[in-house]
């Protein structure tokens, strides 16, 4: 029995390693510090992060693209706390952003505009004219009406706003319906049969800079076919866009490519193959190369660390409760996601597992993380930690049931620190105010 790692055995290796929560010792250690370790300071739940898994996927996609110019511009979206922020630029990342906010925080990051993105497919006034004035890389058009306003406000502030037009290739990226974008009925971009007829717009436009073109086909795609089918359409519109008389200096090429959930069975394609498909399919064209990676850079450097409040032997089966719950991790109940779950106290070789229905105490049955998964005896008190939670996950969160916002934080090699702190629940009902009739 193999309790959620690729690697099982004895000769398990950090370089071998999708991250660096390993058992050593018979327990499961975040890089240089036991796990069981920090809950006991922080409190449980909280999510965990390693910087060198941070760090290490980070590294993976630049060397992925080395074979030319390029800019890997992390989609923050799937983890945005300022010290995962920080970590990341500091390896010279560029960021991805899709909202007033999101620009906020990479500037709070001290990343500067000329390395950040802004996707999202429905830009305020307010948000554009915040990334004008703080400096922005590129805007990724999403549709007409929004290229009119960009160039009216960049118009009016005097100055050109440099962009690329998202494109949607109508290809099918084969991952859960909920997180495909590329799809013609999907809401994201222009569709690329009429994308000719819109940069011939954009060049009319005043205030606007074309600069390249954007696709971003979807979350989690296991297989790099979708990938090609969408890059080839890229690579043919640029040329047939150069003989309209456009310049295309730039191709975002989106984010996307998944992880492997469950550990025991999955392998998807490395950030090297990844790579080598970009370079075959745009390679040939000369053009500075973007991608925004969210998931693998912070899905496998995250966990979840929850502990059992108690074990319930219900109608034939058992039910773990968790102190964590579905408004800490969203992911099972709105994706019917998988997430491998580990005790931190490593289990004994040769023990035999027994099947739980995992649960949080939350007032819904959609607050199940597993049914019937296989662990190895738990009880009251035993703490577990969920896989690849890093991504999608502290960003979801919400205090539904009135349950604060679970700490963050931050392993580097033998320290750790909390990088966001649990709010009280005096905070957290001090942001009501009650209005003067009451
Ligand atoms: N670029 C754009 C324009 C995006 O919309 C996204 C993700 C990314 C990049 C990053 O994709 P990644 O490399 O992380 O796959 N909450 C869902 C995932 C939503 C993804 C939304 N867009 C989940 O938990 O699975």
């Amino acid at each position: 029995m193999c309790f959620g790692t690729r690697y099982c055995g004895s000769n398990l290796t950090l370089e071998a390693a999708l991250d660096h929560f390993i058992y050593r010792d018979g327990a499961l250690w975040a890089e240089d510090v036991p796990v069981a370790e920090i809950a006991a300071q922080v409190g449980t739940p909280f999510y965990l992060y390693s910087t060198a898994t941070l760090t290490r996927h980070f590294k993976l996609f630049d060397e992925a693209l080395d074979w030319g110019p390029h800019l890997v511009c992390y989609a923050m979206k799937a983890a945005s706390n300022q010290a995962i922020l920080r970590t990341l630029a500091a390896e010279g990342a560029g960021m991805d952003v899709v909202s007033g906010g999101e620009y906020a925080r990479a500037k709070a990051a001290g990343v500067p505009g000329d390395r950040i993105v802004f996707s999202g497919v429905g830009k305020t006034r307010d948000e554009i004219r915040a990334a004008l004035e703080g400096g922005i890389r590129q805007f990724n058009v999403e549709s007409e009406p929004e290229m009119q306003v960009i160039s009216e406000i960049a118009s009016s502030m005097g100055t050109q706003a440099p962009i690329a037009i998202r494109v949607n290739p109508d290809v099918d990226a084969k991952t859960h319906a909920k997180i495909a974008t590329g799809k013609s009925e999907n809401k994201f971009g222009i569709p690329i049969a009429r994308a000719r007829e819109v940069y011939a717009m954009a060049a009319k436009l005043p205030g606007l800079k074309v600069v390249g073109i954007d696709v971003h086909i979807g979350s989690q795609l296991t297989d790099l076919e979708p990938f090609e089918l969408a890059y080839t359409k890229v690579a043919e519109l640029t040329e047939a866009l150069r003989a309209d008389g456009h310049e295309i200096s730039r191709l975002d090429l989106g984010g996307g490519l998944g992880i492997p959930y469950a550990r025991s069975n999955e392998a998807p394609p490395l950030p090297t193959d990844y790579g080598k498909l970009i370079q075959k399919t745009v390679g040939h064209l000369g053009c500075e190369i973007e991608i925004e990676p969210g998931r693998l850079i912070a899905g496998n450097a995250g966990i979840l660390v929850s502990k059992v409040i108690y074990l319930k032997h219900g109608e034939g089966r058992d039910f773990l409760i968790l102190d964590g719950a579905m408004n800490d991790l969203i992911r099972p109940a709105m994706y019917e996601a998988h997430h491998d779950i580990v005790p931190v106290v490593e289990p004994e070789v040769g023990i035999e597992p027994k099947p739980y229905d995992i649960v949080g105490p939350v007032c819904e049955t959609g607050d199940t993380f597993a049914k019937e998964r296989l662990m190895p005896p738990l009880t009251a008190g035993d703490l577990v930690a969920f896989r690849s939670a890093g991504a999608y996950g502290a960003v979801m969160a919400s205090e539904y049931n009135t349950r604060p916002l679970i700490p963050e934080v931050l392993v580097h090699g033998d320290q750790f620190a909390v990088i966001r702190e649990r709010p009280s629940f005096a905070d957290m009902i001090n942001r009501d105010s009650i209005p003067a009739w009451l």
